[in-house]
């Protein structure tokens, strides 16, 4: 399971640093919401709620966005949260209560949208991004 997203970082480095300035790219997914089909992965507003969630209950311990240290250094930030665990696997845990992280990290009811936003979220922030979101 670890390593399965090295393709895609491998990918996403490629994608990013390959860009061609001078050539303008009318396609580019600065907005999801209006650009990706229905079909095909996460509204931006199931990103954004799950943003919310993170900053109300995440944010104390993990570093949540796409820059900065955690306030607790033992707590790995968000954005390379998908290097230790697989995002079906956490949000089985989410959805079945299964306790998540360190001993003293605490126990979230997020609901099935709930747990759908934050890993959604957390997917969208991954310095490997997954394809579908590129
Ligand atoms: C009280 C501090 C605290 C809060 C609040 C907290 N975490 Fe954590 N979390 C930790 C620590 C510390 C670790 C590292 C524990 C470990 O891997 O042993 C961790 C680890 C994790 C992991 C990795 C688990 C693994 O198996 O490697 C995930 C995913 C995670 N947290 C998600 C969340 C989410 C999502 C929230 C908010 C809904 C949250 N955490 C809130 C302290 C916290």
């Amino acid at each position: 399971m670890k390593g399965i997203y090295a393709p895609l970082l491998l990918s996403t480095i490629l994608v990013a640093s390959c860009g061609q300035p001078d050539q303008p790219e009318p396609e580019t997914p600065t907005s999801p919401a209006s650009t990706a089909p229905a079909s095909t992965g996460p509204s931006a507003a199931m990103i954004s709620d799950g943003r919310a969630i993170a900053e109300a209950n995440c944010a104390s311990c993990h570093a949540i966005g796409t820059t900065g240290d955690s306030p607790r250094t033992d707590a790995p930030a968000f954005r390379v949260i998908m290097r230790d665990v697989n995002p079906e696997a956490l949000s089985d845990d989410f959805r079945e209560g299964i306790h998540v992280g360190a001993t003293d990290m605490p126990d979230f009811d997020l609901g099935p949208r709930g747990t759908d936003a934050i890993v959604e979220y957390l997917k969208s922030i991954q310095v490997s991004v997954p394809a579908e979101r590129q």
